[in-house]
């Protein structure tokens, strides 16, 4: 019999992903909407505190997604505001809602990201690594941190530490194909900072994975066992294109273009591994970006 699973954030890169893999497979799949009217339920309005569960039923599991973008648009105070709220209140009012059903959820997944380690150059991270400087840890922290409620509930919470998901129909990936299509792509600053990437059927696969081992709580790392310095992405991008990347963009024109976002997102350095997930046994299929970057276009 397939899993009754709720999905907040069900529209975006990977909710789109989850859904459609989980009803492929048999699952019931429920889609939080956000709304500001009392439309079906389940609907939510996150940020004037409102949900709306309705007689949901029993759930196997709750993957929660939801959180306004952290790399559209200048990390002005507003916005920093709406990155951190949207994640914290909302987390908070969910696993309210949750924790408040009849018969509440087995497991919670709620997304984190790896951003949670800071720029850490070469260090090699796994789930026992501390917590990092800088806007994006403090943001995973206190996203963790905001399914404490849950946690007390004895609801099995897993915090999804996402690396970046790299699929050519959104997300990164999407965004760095323009330049490099126009063979203007190069490498970011100094070239040497890892980034810790996993594909979107493999963030399909490991949120499967995480639902149905009951082993698996607290921080896990989403991403492939082999992070990349962004040099050698820059290189494979433009193999797999067909296209030059002699030009880098230096670090200093990405600063004047981006402000503080250019440090936390382009220049920092972050090599994670996953190895709760290789502990666990999951079987990766994209475990190398050259061969899964050979396979995209
Ligand atoms: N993609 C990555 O590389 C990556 C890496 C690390 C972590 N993550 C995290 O994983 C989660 C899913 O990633 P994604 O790439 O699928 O994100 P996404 O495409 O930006 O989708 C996030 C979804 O959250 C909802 N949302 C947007 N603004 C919101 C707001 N202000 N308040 C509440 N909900 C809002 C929207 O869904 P509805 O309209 O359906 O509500 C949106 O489709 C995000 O929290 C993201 O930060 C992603």
């Amino acid at each position: 019999m397939g899993r009754r699973i709720l999905i907040s954030g069900a529209s975006g890169l990977v909710g789109t992903a989850l859904v459609a893999a989980f009803q492929h497979a048999g699952d019931e799949v429920l889609a939080l909407q956000r709304s500001s009217s009392q439309a079906q339920t389940p609907w939510w309005n996150p940020s004037e505190g409102k949900v709306e569960l309705g007689p949901i039923g029993a759930l196997d599991a709750v993957i929660h997604l939801a959180g306004n973008s952290i790399a559209e648009g200048r990390w002005t105070k507003a916005q920093k505001e709406r990155i951190v709220n949207s994640r914290v209140d909302g987390t908070e009012l969910l696993c309210k809602a949750i924790t408040s059903l009849p018969t509440p959820p087995k497991t919670l997944i709620s997304a984190s990201a790896v951003g949670f380690y800071g720029n850490r150059h070469q260090e090699t991270l796994d789930e026992q690594s501390s917590l990092g400087t800088g806007f994006l840890a403090e943001v995973c922290s206190k996203w963790e941190s905001a399914t404490a409620l849950a946690e007390d509930s004895n609801i099995r919470v897993v915090h999804s530490r996402i690396g970046v998901v790299l699929d050519p129909k959104g997300g990164a990936l999407k965004k760095m194909l323009t330049p490099f299509r126009l063979g203007i792509g190069g490498r970011l600053g100094p070239g040497t900072q890892y980034m810790s990437w996993l594909s979107l059927r493999d963030i399909v696969g490991m949120m499967d994975f995480l639902i149905d081992n009951p082993a698996l709580s607290g921080p896990v790392n989403l991403v492939s066992p082999h992070p990349v310095q962004n040099r050698e992405l820059t290189q494979l991008l433009g193999k797999a294109l067909h296209r030059p990347t002699f030009l880098p963009l230096p670090a200093m024109v990405l600063r004047a273009l981006f402000g503080e976002m250019a440090e936390e997102i382009f220049l920092a350095s972050t090599r994670a591994v996953p190895s709760k997930l290789l502990q666990a046994g999951y079987e990766f299929q994209d475990p190398e970006l050259s061969d899964y970057l050979g396979t995209q276009f």
